[in-house]
């Protein structure tokens, strides 16, 4: 096991005008499951190809371990990957292709059935040892990758979406038996993702990345609760976070947001005279009347089953509520709406980073 450093990688693909990945920093702590999120292009997968060393940065440097391996061949890195396709051996079975790895680096006969035996049963893929790929399920296969990387005792473990060809039904269940599987492991893993539920629920912590950068990387319910900037505020979650701009007003005390106002945190009155945004996630919000309720003007009703989705606008800005599922209301008609002080999150609209206040 290793941990996993990088610093200031620059990588700009030929004929590229934008760098793929512009200075990134991060430290992955020994068996520390890190997941990189973001949309798609931000350079997810050129990072994780940079730590397989399939690609080599312009600048930075990559330290596994104690040993610097930025130009190290990707064999002598001591990890192992699944990617996205997952591509199995459909002329061999599934014994075949899980122990491919060992025997190719010229690991006894036993030793690999053993290795074999063992991710099978980690991965319920024991009945499935005879078979052949075109006879297995998706999951089944994706699962053939995933023992396929786990056999080989590799130091750090590379998953590029690994779950993206299951439906929505399997990768809810696979989810939850990678996040068994990894934490008995205990091998460091990077995990590339642009679904934020599989973020969230496996890793340790999460960095949210945006156009080649990191936007923020800490524990998932600190990405969620105190997003460090807009960006991450309105990337997680589903509806995302509700941003609302108003005035601080000239004492300071409260934000008019256009005709209504909010109190605002005593630290916040710098910003008097200037304009301030409020951070608010749909679920914080709560439908109910009574000191400091703003008024909101219902447009949709959206029933989901667990929740009721309430499309508003307060002061002709969009605000997205979630309400309980029973919450029934026309809509045209009025709301009130109660935002809780310690559900606010505070941005400076002109860097649009968080403001602490707490
Ligand atoms: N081989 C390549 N040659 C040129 N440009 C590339 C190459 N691979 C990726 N890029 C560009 O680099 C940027 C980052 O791509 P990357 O594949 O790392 O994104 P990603 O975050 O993995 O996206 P996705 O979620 O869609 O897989 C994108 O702008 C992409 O167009
Ligand atoms: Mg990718």
């Amino acid at each position: 096991m290793a941990e996993v450093v990088l610093r200031d990688l620059v990588k700009t693909y030929a004929g590229a005008t934008v760098r793929a990945t512009d200075e990134v920093s991060l430290e992955v702590a020994d068996g520390e499951f890190m997941v990189l999120l973001g949309p798609s292009g931000c350079g997810k997968t050129t990072l994780l190809r940079m730590v397989a060393g399939l690609e080599l940065p312009d600048s930075g440097q990559i330290v596994i371990g104690d040993q610097d391996v930025t130009y190290l061949e990707p064999r002598r890195r001591n990890l192992s990957m699944v990617f996205q396709s997952y591509a199995v051996f459909p002329n061999k079975n599934v014994a075949e292709n899980i122990g491919f790895g060992l025997r190719v680096r010229g690991t006894p006969a036993a030793e690999v059935r053993r290795k074999v035996e063992w991710a099978a049963d980690l991965l319920q893929l024991s009945p499935y040892l005879d078979r052949y790929p075109a006879k297995l399920s998706g999951g089944q296969r994706q699962r053939v990758a995933v023992a396929r990387a786990i056999v080989m005792d590799a130091d750090v473990l590379l998953m590029d979406e690994p779950l993206s060809n299951l439906d929505a039904l399997l990768r809810l269940s696979f989810r939850a038996e990678l996040k068994k599987l990894v934490g008995e492991l205990g091998t460091t893993t990077l995990y590339v993702t642009h679904d934020q539920v599989e973020a969230l629920s496996l890793g340790d912590r999460v960095a949210v990345m945006r156009e080649g950068r990191i936007a923020q990387c800490d524990a998932p319910t600190a990405v969620y609760d105190d997003p460090a900037n807009e960006f991450v505020g309105g990337f997680l979650g589903s509806p995302p976070m509700n941003f609302l701009t108003g005035t601080v007003e000239r004492d300071g005390s409260k934000l008019d947001l256009g005709g209504q106002s909010l109190a605002v945190p005593h630290a916040l009155s710098t910003f008097a005279g200037r304009t301030l945004k409020l951070g608010v996630r749909p679920e914080a919000i709560e439908v109910a009347g009574g000191d400091g309720a703003l008024q909101g003007e219902l447009q949709v009703l959206e029933p989901l089953g667990s929740s009721a989705l309430l499309t508003t606008e307060i002061c002709g800005q969009p605000v997205k509520v979630q309400a309980p599922p029973t919450f029934r209301a026309e809509p045209g008609g009025s709301l009130s709406l109660r935002i809780p002080p310690e559900a606010c999150r505070w941005y400076d609209p002109e860097t649009s980073l968080l403001l602490e206040v707490r």
